[in-house]
C-alpha cells in the first residue's frame, strides 16, 4: 500500500534526509503530497520535481513568483504564505514529517496533527513551547506521534511502556558539541563559524548552536518529559563524545537497554517512516571494533548552564518552557548575526525567565502571546548587552 507523505521543512537538514529515504524506497512505497519550506524557492522546486509532489508551498509570500517559474510545466501546484502552509499541512496524508525549525513549526505541526495520521516530530521547539496543548491535539485527533530526534527515537525503541513503574530512568546522550573541552574564555570568544562546526552531526545552523550551548539537550530534556511516562527527576543527560549510543532506558530489574547507530538522521527517520515495521536505510553501519571505546561523563554545569535552565523551566511548568524556547531562539539568531556573544545566549534566556516568571498557558492563544512577549523581552535584554568585538 502506498503511503502518502508530507514534509514540513523539506529543504532543511532533516527534510533532505527524509527525501533521501523516500527516493531510495521501492517504487510505489510512498507518494508525496505536500512539501513545505521557508524561503528557498529553488531548492523547494527542485525537491518537488524529483519527488513528484502534488503541491509545494513556501512560507514567504515573496518567493511565490520564483517558485511558480521553477515549477512551470511540472503540473505541481505552487502556493505561498502562512495560510497556504497551514492548508498544505492539513491536506490528507498518512505520514507527516515536522521538520520546520523553531516555534514557527507549531501551527503547521498542529494542522497536520488535527487531521490525524502519523506525525514524525523533529521540530522539538513546537512540543517544548506548546506542551500540553500539543499533546492534547494528538489525543483529540487520535493521531500518532513518533519521535525523530535521535535520542528520543532511541528511547522509544528501547522503552517497554507496558509497565511504566518498572522504568527507573531514561538517559539522553549528548555529544558535548564543539566546545566540550573548551575553556570559558574560549567559549566567551566563540564565533558563529566555530559554534556551528559540530564534531559529529551535520545539522541546520540553529540546532548546531543549540548543541554548542547544550540548549539542544535542555529542549530534549523537556521533550522527553512530554513524550515518555517518566518524571523529570528520572531523566538524565550523559555526555558521550562518540555519539554511538543515542539513548538508554534503565529498568527495575537492573537491565539497561540502549539503541546504537552511526550519527545519521536517516536511521531514526527510517524508523519513524516504516513504524511499526522497519525499512532499509543506506547508512554507514556502526563498527564497534573500529570505534574501540565508548566514553560517558556528566555534563559541566558551569560551562553549560542550559541544562539547569531547562530543568528549572520543566519543573516550574506553565509557560516557563515557552519562555525558555522563545528567548533561546532570539538569542541564537542574534549570536548567528554577531549581535550577541556566545555565553550571553544562556544569560539572555535566564534573565528572560526571571523577568517573566511562570505565567499559565491554558490555550494556544496564550502560548502564542507568551511566545511573543518572551521574544520582545529577550530582544530588550540582548540589546542591553554589548555585542562581541
Ligand atoms: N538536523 C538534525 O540533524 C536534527 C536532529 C534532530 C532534530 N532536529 C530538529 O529538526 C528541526 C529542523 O532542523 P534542521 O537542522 O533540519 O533545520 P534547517 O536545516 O535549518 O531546516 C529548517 C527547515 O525549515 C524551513 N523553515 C524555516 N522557517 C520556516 C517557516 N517559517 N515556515 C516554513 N518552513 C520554514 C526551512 O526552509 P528554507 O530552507 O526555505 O529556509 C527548512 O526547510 C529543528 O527543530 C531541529 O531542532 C534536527
Amino acid at each position: 500500500m502506498t503511503r502518502t507523505v508530507t514534509i514540513l521543512g523539506a529543504t532543511g537538514s532533516v527534510g533532505r534526509s527524509t527525501t533521501a529515504l523516500l527516493e531510495a524506497a521501492p517504487e510505489g512505497a510512498f507518494a508525496v503530497e505536500a512539501l513545505v519550506a521557508g524561503r528557498d524557492a529553488a531548492a523547494l522546486a527542485e525537491t518537488a520535481r524529483r519527488l513528484r509532489a502534488r503541491i509545494a508551498v513556501l512560507a514567504d509570500p515573496a518567493g511565490l513568483p520564483a517558485l511558480r517559474e521553477a515549477l512551470a510545466g511540472s503540473g505541481i501546484e505552487a502556493a505561498a504564505g502562512p495560510e497556504a502552509v497551514i492548508e498544505a499541512a492539513a491536506r490528507p496524508a498518512d505520514w507527516t514529517m515536522a521538520a520546520i525549525v523553531g516555534a514557527a513549526g507549531l501551527h503547521p505541526a498542529l494542522a497536520a496533527l488535527r487531521r490525524g495520521g502519523t506525525l514524525a516530530l523533529a521540530n522539538k521547539e513546537a512540543l517544548v513551547c506548546a506542551g500540553e496543548i500539543f499533546l492534547r491535539a494528538v489525543r483529540d485527533a487520535g493521531a500518532t506521534l513518533l519521535p525523530v530526534d535521535s535520542e528520543h527515537n532511541a528511547i522509544f525503541q528501547a522503552l517497554d511502556a507496558r509497565d511504566p513503574a518498572m522504568v527507573e530512568r531514561i538517559i539522553l546522550t549528548a555529544s558535548g558539541g564543539p566546545f566540550r573541552t573548551a575553556s570559558l574564555a574560549e567559549m566567551r570568544a566563540a564565533t558563529p563559524e566555530q559554534a556551528v562546526r559540530h564534531p559529529v552531526w551535520s545539522m541546520g545552523a540553529k540546532i548546531s548552536i543549540d548543541s554548542a550551548t547544550m540548549f539542544n539537550k535542555g529542549l530534549e530534556l523537556i521533550e522527553a518529559a512530554r513524550l515518555f511516562p517518566v518524571s523529570p527527576d528520572r531523566i538524565e543527560v550523559l555526555v558521550h563524545p562518540q555519539s554511538a549510543v543515542h539513548g538508554l532506558v534503565q529498568y527495575a530489574d537492573g537491565s539497561l537497554l540502549a539503541q546504537l547507530g552511526t550519527p545519521d538522521m536517516r536511521t531514526p527517520i527510517a524508523h519513524a517512516l516504516a513504524w511499526p515495521n522497519r525499512m532499509r536505510a543506506d547508512v554507514a553501519r556502526l563498527d564497534l571494533a573500529a570505534l574501540g571505546r565508548l566514553e560517558f561523563s556528566a555534563p559541566d554545569p558551569v560551562r553549560f548552564p542550559a541544562l539547569r535552565l531547562a530543568r528549572e523551566a520543566l519543573l516550574a511548568g506553565g509557560g516557563a518552557p515557552t519562555i525558555l524556547n522563545a528567548a533561546n531562539e532570539v538569542a541564537v539568531a542574534r549570536f548567528l548575526s554577531r549581535r550577541l556573544g556566545f555565553l550571553d545566549i544562556a544569560r539572555v534566556v535566564e534573565e528572560t525567565m526571571e523577568r517573566l516568571g511562570t505565567p499559565p498557558v491554558a490555550s494556544l492563544d496564550a502560548v502564542i502571546d507568551l511566545d511573543a512577549a518572551a521574544r520582545a523581552e529577550a530582544e530588550r535584554i540582548a540589546s542591553s548587552l554589548h555585542a562581541p568585538a
